[in-house]
Protein backbone atom coordinates (compact mmCIF):
# COMPACT_ATOMS: atom_id res chain seq x y z
CA UNK A 1 0.00 0.00 0.00
CA UNK A 2 1.33 3.32 -1.15
CA UNK A 3 1.02 6.44 1.25
CA UNK A 4 3.27 8.55 -0.81
CA UNK A 5 3.02 12.09 -0.42
CA UNK A 6 1.48 11.73 2.79
CA UNK A 7 2.60 12.92 6.61
CA UNK A 8 2.53 10.95 9.45
CA UNK A 9 2.67 11.90 13.17
CA UNK A 10 4.20 9.04 15.44
CA UNK A 11 4.57 9.77 19.37
CA UNK A 12 6.44 7.16 21.34
CA UNK A 13 8.49 6.43 18.16
CA UNK A 14 12.00 6.06 19.75
CA UNK A 15 11.75 2.53 21.19
CA UNK A 16 10.92 -0.55 19.38
CA UNK A 17 7.53 -0.41 18.84
CA UNK A 18 6.82 2.91 17.87
CA UNK A 19 10.51 2.83 15.92
CA UNK A 20 8.31 -0.71 14.03
CA UNK A 21 5.28 1.73 13.13
CA UNK A 22 7.32 4.77 11.93
CA UNK A 23 9.23 2.20 10.18
CA UNK A 24 6.30 0.91 8.15
CA UNK A 25 4.70 4.48 7.69
CA UNK A 26 7.88 5.60 5.74
CA UNK A 27 8.61 1.93 3.77
CA UNK A 28 4.93 3.10 2.59
CA UNK A 29 5.94 6.36 1.60
CA UNK A 30 4.91 8.45 4.38
CA UNK A 31 6.86 11.53 5.54
CA UNK A 32 6.88 10.46 9.22
CA UNK A 33 7.69 13.33 12.47
CA UNK A 34 8.56 10.70 14.80
CA UNK A 35 8.09 12.81 18.08
CA UNK A 36 9.60 10.96 21.67
CA UNK A 37 11.41 12.54 25.14
CA UNK A 38 14.29 10.06 24.33
CA UNK A 39 16.57 12.58 22.18
CA UNK A 40 19.28 9.88 21.38
CA UNK A 41 17.26 6.83 20.20
CA UNK A 42 14.68 9.24 18.60
CA UNK A 43 18.25 10.69 16.49
CA UNK A 44 19.73 7.30 15.80
CA UNK A 45 16.12 6.26 14.32
CA UNK A 46 16.55 9.32 11.59
CA UNK A 47 19.87 8.80 11.26
CA UNK A 48 18.68 4.76 10.44
CA UNK A 49 15.41 5.47 8.48
CA UNK A 50 17.18 8.75 6.32
CA UNK A 51 14.38 11.30 4.30
CA UNK A 52 11.31 9.67 5.11
CA UNK A 53 11.69 10.43 8.48
CA UNK A 54 12.19 13.60 10.89
CA UNK A 55 13.05 13.34 14.40
CA UNK A 56 11.43 15.92 17.27
CA UNK A 57 12.16 16.18 20.51
CA UNK A 58 9.00 16.56 22.18
CA UNK A 59 7.38 16.52 25.75
CA UNK A 60 3.52 15.21 25.04
CA UNK A 61 2.15 16.07 28.30
CA UNK A 62 3.62 20.07 27.40
CA UNK A 63 0.87 22.10 25.57
CA UNK A 64 3.27 24.70 24.33
CA UNK A 65 5.56 21.50 22.61
CA UNK A 66 2.12 20.09 21.17
CA UNK A 67 1.88 23.65 19.49
CA UNK A 68 5.58 23.79 18.85
CA UNK A 69 5.33 20.04 17.03
CA UNK A 70 2.44 20.98 15.16
CA UNK A 71 3.45 24.57 14.40
CA UNK A 72 6.79 22.99 13.17
CA UNK A 73 4.89 19.85 11.12
CA UNK A 74 2.31 22.44 9.17
CA UNK A 75 5.23 24.67 8.45
CA UNK A 76 7.28 22.17 6.94
CA UNK A 77 5.20 19.37 5.68
CA UNK A 78 2.33 21.27 4.55
CA UNK A 79 -0.29 19.17 6.33
CA UNK A 80 -0.90 16.14 8.56
CA UNK A 81 -2.29 12.71 7.09
CA UNK A 82 -2.13 10.35 10.19
CA UNK A 83 -1.47 10.49 13.82
CA UNK A 84 -0.65 7.60 15.73
CA UNK A 85 -0.50 7.98 19.91
CA UNK A 86 1.65 5.37 20.81
CA UNK A 87 3.41 7.37 23.88
CA UNK A 88 3.30 5.53 27.01
CA UNK A 89 4.81 5.57 30.67
CA UNK A 90 4.51 2.03 32.78
CA UNK A 91 5.37 3.31 36.28
CA UNK A 92 2.33 1.78 38.21
CA UNK A 93 2.18 1.27 41.70
CA UNK A 94 -1.40 -0.28 41.93
CA UNK A 95 -3.30 0.65 45.17
CA UNK A 96 -0.27 2.71 46.11
CA UNK A 97 0.38 4.67 43.74
CA UNK A 98 0.04 8.56 45.03
CA UNK A 99 -2.31 11.07 43.14
CA UNK A 100 0.55 12.77 41.62
CA UNK A 101 1.63 9.20 40.22
CA UNK A 102 -2.25 8.68 39.04
CA UNK A 103 -1.99 12.37 37.43
CA UNK A 104 0.87 11.95 35.92
CA UNK A 105 0.35 8.49 34.32
CA UNK A 106 -2.92 9.73 32.88
CA UNK A 107 -1.26 12.74 31.88
CA UNK A 108 0.87 10.68 29.24
CA UNK A 109 -1.16 7.80 28.89
CA UNK A 110 -4.28 9.11 28.04
CA UNK A 111 -4.95 13.10 28.47
CA UNK A 112 -1.65 13.93 25.92
CA UNK A 113 -2.98 12.24 23.25
CA UNK A 114 -6.28 13.57 23.63
CA UNK A 115 -4.66 16.64 23.57
CA UNK A 116 -2.74 16.63 20.62
CA UNK A 117 -5.86 15.18 18.81
CA UNK A 118 -7.61 18.12 19.64
CA UNK A 119 -5.03 20.26 18.36
CA UNK A 120 -3.99 18.12 15.23
CA UNK A 121 -8.49 17.67 14.47
CA UNK A 122 -8.52 21.20 11.71
CA UNK A 123 -5.15 19.69 9.58
CA UNK A 124 -6.43 16.13 10.19
CA UNK A 125 -10.05 17.29 9.04
CA UNK A 126 -8.45 18.65 6.00
CA UNK A 127 -6.86 15.65 4.40
CA UNK A 128 -9.80 13.55 5.33
CA UNK A 129 -7.29 11.60 7.69
CA UNK A 130 -7.09 8.59 10.26
CA UNK A 131 -5.75 8.52 13.93
CA UNK A 132 -4.60 5.37 15.91
CA UNK A 133 -4.78 5.32 18.97
CA UNK A 134 -2.34 2.14 21.12
CA UNK A 135 -4.66 0.40 23.44
CA UNK A 136 -3.28 -2.80 25.13
CA UNK A 137 -4.71 -6.17 26.31
CA UNK A 138 -3.89 -4.67 29.72
CA UNK A 139 -6.69 -2.40 29.32
CA UNK A 140 -9.36 -5.55 29.38
CA UNK A 141 -8.64 -7.44 31.65
CA UNK A 142 -8.20 -7.70 35.73
CA UNK A 143 -4.39 -7.78 36.39
CA UNK A 144 -4.05 -7.55 40.28
CA UNK A 145 -1.65 -5.07 41.64
CA UNK A 146 -1.98 -2.63 38.92
CA UNK A 147 -3.83 0.05 38.41
CA UNK A 148 -2.66 2.91 36.52
CA UNK A 149 -1.54 1.73 33.20
CA UNK A 150 -4.85 -0.52 32.62
CA UNK A 151 -6.81 1.96 33.55
CA UNK A 152 -5.21 4.76 31.03
CA UNK A 153 -5.64 1.49 28.18
CA UNK A 154 -9.27 0.55 28.94
CA UNK A 155 -10.07 5.01 28.53
CA UNK A 156 -8.06 5.13 25.69
CA UNK A 157 -10.68 2.11 23.90
CA UNK A 158 -13.59 4.38 24.96
CA UNK A 159 -11.88 7.45 23.94
CA UNK A 160 -11.27 6.15 20.35
CA UNK A 161 -15.12 5.57 20.58
CA UNK A 162 -15.88 9.14 21.14
CA UNK A 163 -13.54 10.34 19.20
CA UNK A 164 -14.36 8.60 16.38
CA UNK A 165 -18.73 9.38 16.57
CA UNK A 166 -17.10 13.31 16.95
CA UNK A 167 -14.75 13.37 13.59
CA UNK A 168 -16.75 11.27 11.41
CA UNK A 169 -18.57 13.45 10.03
CA UNK A 170 -15.37 15.43 9.49
CA UNK A 171 -13.76 12.49 7.20
CA UNK A 172 -11.41 11.38 9.84
CA UNK A 173 -11.41 7.82 10.83
CA UNK A 174 -10.36 7.09 14.71
CA UNK A 175 -9.27 3.79 15.31
CA UNK A 176 -7.23 1.13 18.15
CA UNK A 177 -4.85 -1.10 18.13
CA UNK A 178 -4.53 -3.87 21.12
CA UNK A 179 -1.69 -5.53 21.14
CA UNK A 180 -0.50 -8.64 23.42
CA UNK A 181 2.76 -8.96 24.76
CA UNK A 182 4.66 -7.47 22.25
CA UNK A 183 8.65 -7.61 22.14
CA UNK A 184 9.78 -4.14 23.43
CA UNK A 185 12.61 -3.18 26.11
CA UNK A 186 9.92 -3.90 28.82
CA UNK A 187 9.25 -7.85 27.80
CA UNK A 188 13.04 -7.90 26.99
CA UNK A 189 14.20 -6.85 30.73
CA UNK A 190 11.42 -9.65 31.58
CA UNK A 191 12.95 -12.05 29.30
CA UNK A 192 16.45 -11.66 30.73
CA UNK A 193 17.39 -10.50 26.36
CA UNK A 194 16.21 -13.86 25.62
CA UNK A 195 13.21 -13.49 22.53
CA UNK A 196 12.94 -16.97 22.94
CA UNK A 197 12.33 -17.32 26.58
CA UNK A 198 9.58 -14.79 25.88
CA UNK A 199 7.76 -16.61 23.41
CA UNK A 200 7.66 -19.72 25.84
CA UNK A 201 6.41 -17.66 28.09
CA UNK A 202 4.23 -16.22 26.01
CA UNK A 203 2.70 -19.10 24.01
CA UNK A 204 0.34 -20.40 26.83
CA UNK A 205 -0.84 -17.12 26.97
CA UNK A 206 -1.01 -16.17 23.13
CA UNK A 207 -3.27 -18.93 20.71
CA UNK A 208 -0.37 -18.12 17.98
CA UNK A 209 2.35 -19.44 20.23
CA UNK A 210 4.85 -16.75 20.19
CA UNK A 211 5.14 -12.94 21.77
CA UNK A 212 4.07 -10.36 19.38
CA UNK A 213 6.60 -8.81 17.17
CA UNK A 214 6.72 -4.70 16.79
CA UNK A 215 5.99 -5.19 13.51
CA UNK A 216 3.10 -7.33 13.97
CA UNK A 217 1.63 -4.24 15.25
CA UNK A 218 3.32 -1.68 12.89
CA UNK A 219 1.30 -3.49 10.24
CA UNK A 220 -2.14 -3.28 11.43
CA UNK A 221 -1.67 0.36 12.41
CA UNK A 222 -0.85 0.63 8.90
CA UNK A 223 -3.65 -1.08 7.66
CA UNK A 224 -5.64 1.11 9.33
CA UNK A 225 -4.47 4.52 8.14
CA UNK A 226 -4.60 3.11 4.59
CA UNK A 227 -7.71 2.99 2.10
CA UNK A 228 -8.25 -0.12 2.63
CA UNK A 229 -9.53 0.38 5.96
CA UNK A 230 -11.81 3.66 4.35
CA UNK A 231 -14.56 2.62 5.90
CA UNK A 232 -13.33 1.37 9.42
CA UNK A 233 -13.78 3.60 12.77
CA UNK A 234 -14.46 3.57 16.35
CA UNK A 235 -13.33 0.10 15.79
CA UNK A 236 -10.45 -1.73 18.33
CA UNK A 237 -8.12 -4.39 16.30
CA UNK A 238 -6.34 -6.84 18.66
CA UNK A 239 -3.06 -7.63 17.65
CA UNK A 240 -2.47 -10.32 20.61
CA UNK A 241 -2.47 -13.29 18.51
CA UNK A 242 -5.70 -14.22 19.94
CA UNK A 243 -5.08 -13.94 23.53
CA UNK A 244 -8.16 -12.18 24.16
CA UNK A 245 -10.22 -14.54 22.29
CA UNK A 246 -9.66 -17.13 25.39
CA UNK A 247 -11.80 -16.88 28.45
CA UNK A 248 -10.46 -17.88 32.03
CA UNK A 249 -10.90 -21.59 30.48
CA UNK A 250 -7.95 -20.98 28.29
CA UNK A 251 -9.77 -22.14 25.41
CA UNK A 252 -10.37 -25.73 26.79
CA UNK A 253 -13.79 -27.63 27.32
CA UNK A 254 -14.91 -28.56 30.88
CA UNK A 255 -14.39 -32.16 29.80
CA UNK A 256 -10.62 -31.57 28.56
CA UNK A 257 -10.04 -29.60 32.53
CA UNK A 258 -11.64 -33.33 33.69
CA UNK A 259 -9.40 -34.99 31.66
CA UNK A 260 -6.33 -33.18 32.50
N1 LIG B 1 5.22 -3.79 24.72
C1 LIG B 1 4.07 -4.45 24.89
O1 LIG B 1 4.05 -5.65 25.18
C2 LIG B 1 2.77 -3.73 24.70
C3 LIG B 1 1.58 -4.45 24.86
C4 LIG B 1 0.38 -3.81 24.69
C5 LIG B 1 0.36 -2.45 24.34
N2 LIG B 1 1.52 -1.77 24.19
C6 LIG B 1 1.43 -0.36 23.85
O2 LIG B 1 2.32 -0.06 22.80
C7 LIG B 1 2.80 1.28 22.96
C8 LIG B 1 4.32 1.28 22.96
O3 LIG B 1 4.75 0.49 24.05
P1 LIG B 1 6.29 0.14 24.27
O4 LIG B 1 6.32 -1.16 24.97
O5 LIG B 1 7.05 0.32 23.01
O6 LIG B 1 6.70 1.27 25.33
P2 LIG B 1 8.16 1.87 25.63
O7 LIG B 1 8.16 2.32 27.06
O8 LIG B 1 9.22 0.92 25.21
O9 LIG B 1 8.19 3.13 24.69
C9 LIG B 1 7.41 4.26 24.96
C10 LIG B 1 8.05 5.48 24.32
O10 LIG B 1 7.29 6.63 24.71
C11 LIG B 1 8.20 7.69 24.99
N3 LIG B 1 7.58 8.64 25.91
C12 LIG B 1 7.28 8.46 27.23
N4 LIG B 1 6.79 9.60 27.74
C13 LIG B 1 6.76 10.51 26.75
C14 LIG B 1 6.38 11.88 26.66
N5 LIG B 1 5.93 12.54 27.74
N6 LIG B 1 6.49 12.52 25.47
C15 LIG B 1 6.95 11.87 24.37
N7 LIG B 1 7.35 10.58 24.39
C16 LIG B 1 7.26 9.91 25.57
C17 LIG B 1 9.40 6.98 25.64
O11 LIG B 1 10.56 7.78 25.60
C18 LIG B 1 9.50 5.72 24.77
O12 LIG B 1 10.34 5.91 23.65
C19 LIG B 1 2.21 1.80 24.26
O13 LIG B 1 1.07 2.58 24.00
C20 LIG B 1 1.84 0.53 25.00
O14 LIG B 1 0.78 0.73 25.91
C21 LIG B 1 2.72 -2.38 24.37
Amino acid sequence: MSLQGKVAIVTGAAAMLGSAIVRAFAQAGAQVLAVDIDAERGQALQADLGSGCRFVACDIASDAALDALLADVLATEGRIDFLINNAVVYGDSGMAATRGEWLRALDVNLVSGAVLVQKAADALAAQRGAIVNMGSVGGKFGTANRALYPAAKAAILQLTRNQAATLAPRGVRVNSVSPGWTWSDALSRMAGGDRAHADRMAAPLHPLGRAGDPDDVAQVVLFLCSDAARFVTGADIPVDGGFSMLGPDQGRSARDWFDA
